[in-house]
């Protein structure tokens, strides 16, 4: 199957990595949506407009289906979204919440964007009694930025401090950048479980296998965000302007 995949960075990759570990016989085209980048603080209407030009996009690439590579966009719009086009389109944060409605797992925290927060979309779908919300808005400047580990370690300070040595030790992991920060939110928190949007989504969602390829775009690039991107998914790029 020939299917899109896109974020505002290179966030989406923790989800295409899933992808392709999954299901490695299929058609990737990823979008990394870099001049936008940060979505979290975006409107609805902002976020609309963004989302339909990559689905328009993909669209005109002939791609079977989409997949949100975004929490902030799944939780915020995707209803808007599937309203309006025809196009099969996946959210990423569905299938997580199932696996955690479904084994009965409780003392959650969720950590997101300000505005997948703000939507309380996690928090109103899961069954379990005890969820902390827990915007964090440095997280995603500093992953797609240099990772300068003095931020990283404040704003892990910052955000986390209060579910430090607590009984809540699911780690919902609701924006798709926060696991290219997994291990440092294990050291900071200790023995916790993290839950990786991309992993449940790959796990649970049908493709029907054809031939692999990946094709990666970026709205805008530069040498070290190829570096990264190279590194995340261990691959080797040949850059191609359109
Ligand atoms: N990685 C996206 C998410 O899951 C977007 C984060 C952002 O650009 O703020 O929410």
């Amino acid at each position: 199957m020939r299917i899109g995949v896109f974020d505002s960075g290179i966030g989406g990759l923790t989800v295409l990595k899933e992808l392709i570990k999954y299901h490695k016989d299929n058609e990737y085209i990823y979008y990394g949506d870099t001049i936008n980048v940060p979505y979290g603080n975006k409107s609805k209407e902002e976020l609309m407009g963004i989302a339909s030009n990559i689905i328009d996009f993909f669209i005109s690439e002939r791609v079977d289906l989409i997949i949100i590579a975004c929490g902030t966009i799944s939780s915020t719009i995707f209803n808007d979204l599937k309203s309006k086009y025809k196009i099969p389109l996946y959210n990423v944060i569905d299938s997580t919440i199932n696996y955690i409605n479904s084994n009965n797992i409780d003392n959650i925290c969720i950590l997101a964007t300000e505005k997948t927060i703000a939507s309380h979309t996690f928090k109103n779908k899961l069954h379990a009694s005890n969820i902390y919300e827990i915007a964090c808005p440095n997280f995603v400047p500093i992953i797609e930025d240099r990772m300068d580990k003095k931020e990283l370690d404040n704003s892990l300070e910052e955000y986390l401090h209060k579910i430090k040595n607590t009984n809540i030790n699911n780690i919902v992991l609701g924006c798709t950048h926060y696991p290219l920060i997994s291990n440092e939110i294990k050291k900071y928190l200790g023995n916790v479980n993290l839950y990786n949007m991309g992993e449940y989504l790959s796990k649970n969602i049908n493709i029907v296998d054809s031939r692999p390829k990946l094709t990666i775009y970026f709205s805008y690039i530069y040498p070290e965000l190829k570096e990264k991107i190279e590194k995340i998914l261990n691959v080797n790029l040949v850059s191609k302007k359109i």
